[in-house]
């Protein structure tokens, strides 16, 4: 064995601590997977097909964004995904039920243009009298450009109207919301809001962060339980638990999943040959090229010391043992690798 496959590793920053997030989804390697329980991704995926609003519970690093992009992929079927992006949208849309409805609206109003590149909206309507009339090829043409939403094309055009029509009041706004839950819901889908990285909108500045957290805890969680009637996923950080905002959310919170700790040494090993796997489109990684079992022993021991965080205590230190293994001129990383990037 050379060092090719090390030089392929970094080139291709195979062990990248904060991959794109359109990249989380293949390099996720379930928590249910690697514990052999079903309390993670299956039970959030069960949950939130029940209708339920789940509160995803950890520390930052910890794999929230991963779990959500991989239970709630484009690909899941049966499910209409919404993530509602919390950033670069102003605090006020956390804390008051009307902006945060009217920035869903507007939310899915984007997905619509971003799924349907250069149709204009009359053309979208000539298209859909063809799709009405039945003539089976375009029908076929048009569904191909929906289908990675997981819209037809009856439901996308009825969601475009929805989303266009004006809605001056707050009792309009939130039927506006509703209206278009109920769209996606009447279509066989259950429509997900996904609320991650709420920290973006909660981590305002010093003095604000308790307000801004208070309010989105009072506001929105009742909003979708009692207003919206929506299935919902909200990342919540450990810090959050001694709120009183959300603490007065438990009642509209169905439930909580913990996103668990990597396991043991052979599980660090499994969530890095994923990495391997992609990085060099090989089916069957043997992590063993690449690491020394010691090297994965001294991994999960530092990860283990600070929980839960894959992001700074699994990744960035085999990141950085990487490059030193190949400074050193040797084809596989060693525990002082990891040793020296732990303490570097
Ligand atoms: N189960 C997992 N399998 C593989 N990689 C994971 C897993 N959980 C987390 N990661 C990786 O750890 C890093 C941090 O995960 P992320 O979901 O961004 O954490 P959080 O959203 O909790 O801050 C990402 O690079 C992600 O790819
Ligand atoms: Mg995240």
């Amino acid at each position: 064995m050379s060092q090719d496959l090390l030089n392929l590793l970094r080139d291709n920053g195979a062990f990248d601590p904060a991959p794109r997030h359109a990249e989380l989804s293949d390099m996720h390697v379930p928590f249910d997977t690697l514990s052999g329980a079903r309390n993670v991704e299956h039970a959030l995926l069960a949950g939130l097909r029940a209708g339920n609003r789940i509160a995803l519970l950890g520390a930052s690093g910890s794999g929230k964004s991963s779990v959500v992009a991989y239970t709630l992929g484009p690909l899941v079927e049966g499910i209409f995904p919404i993530p509602v992006p919390v950033y670069p949208e102003p605090a006020t849309v956390a804390g008051n039920g009307t902006e945060f409805v009217a920035h869903l609206v507007r939310t899915i109003s984007r997905m619509l243009q971003a799924t349907t590149p250069g149709l204009s909206r009359p053309a979208q309507q000539l298209e859909q009298r063809a799709t009405a009339g039945g003539t089976g090829q375009r029908r076929h043409r048009i569904s191909a450009g929906w289908r990675s939403a997981g819209l037809g094309p009856e439901l996308a055009y009825e969601l475009e109207r929805a989303v266009s029509v004006p809605a001056p009041t707050a009792g309009q706004v939130l039927d506006q919301g509703r209206q278009i839950l109920d769209l996606v819901a009447a279509d066989g889908l259950v429509p997900i809001l996904i609320l991650d990285d709420t920290d973006r909108w909660l981590a305002a500045t010093a003095p604000e962060i308790a307000r801004v957290r208070r309010e989105f805890f009072f506001t929105v969680p009742r909003l979708l339980a009692e207003d919206l009637g929506a299935a919902a996923v909200i990342a919540v950080h450990p810090e959050y638990l001694q709120d009183p905002g959300y603490q007065a959310a438990q009642g509209f919170l169905t439930d909580a999943i913990q996103v668990p700790a990597v396991p043991s040494a052979a599980a660090v090993g499994a969530v890095l040959a994923r990495r391997v796997e992609l990085a060099r489109a090989a089916e069957t990684p043997d992590v063993a090229e690449v690491f020394t079992p010691d090297a994965l022993e001294v991994l999960y021991a530092h990860y283990t010391a600070w929980p839960s965080n894959i992001r700074r205590n699994i990744l960035l230190p085999a990141h950085t043992a990487l490059s030193l293994a190949l400074d050193d001129g040797v084809d596989r990383i060693d525990e002082g690798h990891i040793m020296v990037a732990i303490t570097s």
